[in-house]
């Protein structure tokens, strides 16, 4: 577990994702609110669409290309099981949001 923190709790208005780069890592992280966030690679494995930039269904992501949607909690892909996206353990620690980037 390496929990570093990626940004402060009302720098993403809810519902809303934003792309960020830590530690060599490049992640989108999503506001679902009520203190829940959810974070996944930020590319799409369809034709590489910025998934930051997508919308929340639920516990899932909709690509803003051409809408395959991905499980936040497992990364599957909910239109082919061809497709999956990296999704990564986040908590909220005070005000920061944290995310397990191992
Ligand atoms: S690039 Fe994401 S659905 Fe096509």
């Amino acid at each position: 577990m390496a929990f570093v923190k990626v940004a402060e709790l009302d720098e993403i208005g809810v519902g809303e994702g934003a792309f960020i780069e830590r530690d060599g890592v490049s992640l989108a992280l999503f506001n679902a609110g009520n203190g829940h966030f959810y974070a996944c690679s930020p590319v799409c494995p369809h034709e590489d669409g910025p998934l930051a930039e997508g919308w929340l269904e639920g516990n899932a992501v909709v690509c803003p290309w051409h809408g395959y949607d991905f499980d936040l909690t497992s990364g599957a892909c909910r239109v082919t099981p061809d497709f999956s996206v990296k999704v990564y353990p986040v908590r909220v620690s005070g005000t920061a949001v944290e995310v397990d980037l191992a």
